[in-house]
């Protein structure tokens, strides 16, 4: 007999038929009542076991965290907080859990602070809250695959390891099979790269981008979605050593069709989750309730979750140029009374994430997207504009996130690219394949990134990026 998975048998309405199971133990209650749980569902399948009739032994294997495989039958609970329940006639353990040893452990059924999770990331995922939010992040992952397939988007595989700086920021692993106790050395005591493992020195990708560009340009419409790596010590709830992007990139689009396709694309996965996630989403939404209200009144979310989900999918994104920002930043309130730890003063200031939350949070009360930013601030490849001081760029800022989207029209102009690269000294040898697609058949074409984390992140409500990733990578952490 082949076993049901939980969310099916709390949907039967098959009452009297036989049901096996395997799950693990959240609870065991009076002796009576096991509470499973197998992963299908947040809800758990309570199983009623006759305990006079039950081999003692077998009865005191019942232990939280213990892995169990149930035969019985499915009845109507007499119990409130569940429609049906299965009344156990076989009851096998497959894996015990010594309880002296789960006490010392986040299973133990106490509240535990999420800083203690993450140092027990590997059994955190048997938490609701962790369950809840990696059922999400995985429908996310699939309904983003769903929206460019729909769209007849070619899915491509960027490399990992690169010999270039997409961003041209410099924030990167190195990849190297050297032996560091002996390191082959040139006649001037540099480190010998040339005898390393690909004969050059290489990187972990900060961005798929230069390749789906070149890719784009052949395919028409393409997207990554893969692990990104930057080695930027940035210590914040926002960011990651390793995380995963989505990379579309698409010929003959201009900076418009790239607001209005990341729009649509960023609206079309929200849905999704409210369509396919309710009971998740129902549980993160209290749970944020909670967190919520031990915040003081003014810090609080006007909206829960599911509100503040539904109401990003039902409104048009603002739309506003960096100048315009700016004007509003410098005469916004907390840059006068200089609540802002960064002072906006001149045009040409770098939007700081308290900036950022300040346009969506508290000006325009939505998402924003921010366009025509400094070239001074942007990365090499966004397309010049006619003023000759800002790029086609784009940014999308959510509330309690900020950036979550950054693209931009690239530059398809040959000897503008030249100009601007060696401008920045970024050395044409590593990207002459880059630049011969602006050789032959150059076009008008644009991407972006949206960082799938805080995706997750915004639909969950999770206030931590570490905690919607399995195994979180940061400044100093790379257990597990
Ligand atoms: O703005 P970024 O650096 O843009 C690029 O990498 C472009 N090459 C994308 C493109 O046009 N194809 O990064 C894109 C997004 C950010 O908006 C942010 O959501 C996320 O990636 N991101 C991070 N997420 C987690 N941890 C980090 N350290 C991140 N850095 C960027
Ligand atoms: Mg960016």
């Amino acid at each position: 007999m082949r076993h049901t998975k939980i969310i099916e048998v709390l949907q039967s309405d098959s009452l009297g038929e036989s049901y096996q199971i395997k799950g693990w133990v959240r609870a065991f209650r009076s002796n009576r009542f096991i509470i499973l749980n197998d992963g299908s569902t947040i809800n758990n399948l309570q199983c009623v076991v006759d305990y006079e009739n039950t081999d003692k032994g077998i009865l005191s294997k019942i232990t939280i965290g213990a892995a169990l495989s149930i035969t019985g039958i499915l009845k109507e609970s007499q119990g409130a907080g569940q429609r049906v329940e299965i009344e156990v006639t076989d009851l096998e353990v497959l894996g015990e859990a010594n309880p002296d040893e789960v006490k010392k452990t986040i299973l133990s059924p106490k509240r535990h602070s999420l800083e203690k999770l993450r140092e027990q990331a590997h059994l955190r995922v048997r938490t609701n809250t962790f369950g809840a939010v990696m059922r999400v992040r995985s429908k996310l992952s699939f309904a983003i695959h769903q929206y460019f397939q729909q769209k007849d988007f070619h899915y491509v595989n960027t490399p990992i390891i690169t010999g270039s700086d997409a961003e041209g920021a410099g924030e990167m692993f190195s990849v190297t099979d050297f032996d560091f106790n002996n390191l082959p050395k040139t006649e001037e005591g540099k480190v010998d790269f040339k005898k390393d493992f690909f004969g050059k020195h290489t990187n972990l990708t900060v961005s798929g981008q230069l390749e789906a560009e070149t890719y784009a340009l052949g395919l028409g419409l393409v997207y990554t979605f893969g692990p990104t790596f930057r080695a930027e010590n940035s210590n914040t709830t926002r960011h990651l050593a390793e995380f995963w992007m989505v990379e579309p990139e698409m010929a003959f689009y201009d900076l418009e069709d790239n607001m209005d396709l990341a729009e649509d694309f960023i609206k079309y996965v929200i849905n999704y989750v409210l369509e396919n996630c309710e009971d998740d989403l129902k549980f993160l939404e209290q749970r944020l309730t909670k967190v919520e209200s031990q915040k003081p009144k003014n810090e609080r979310s006007s909206m829960s979750l599911i509100e503040k989900l539904k109401f990003t999918t039902a409104k048009s994104f603002k739309r506003i140029s960096y100048t315009e920002a700016i004007e509003i930043l410098k005469n916004s309130k907390p840059n006068k009374k200089k609540k802002f730890n960064y002072i906006i003063e001149d045009w040409g200031a770098d939007l700081q994430s308290e900036h950022e939350r300040f346009l969506v949070e508290k000006h325009f009360k939505r998402p924003v997207i921010v366009y025509d930013y400094p070239s001074k601030i942007k990365a090499f490849y966004m397309r010049e504009n006619e003023d000759g001081k800002t790029v086609r760029a784009m940014d999308i800022l959510f509330p309690g996130i900020g950036e979550i989207v950054g693209g931009s029209q690239r530059e398809e102009r040959y000897e503008v690219l030249k100009q601007k690269m060696e401008n920045l000294n970024i050395d044409e040898k590593e990207l002459w394949w880059y630049l011969d697609t602006r050789k032959f058949g150059t076009c008008t074409h644009s991407g972006f990134g949206l960082g799938f984390e805080r995706l997750v992140q915004f639909a969950t409500g999770m206030t931590n990026i570490r905690d919607v990733i399995p195994y979180p990578r940061t400044p100093g952490h790379a257990d597990f």
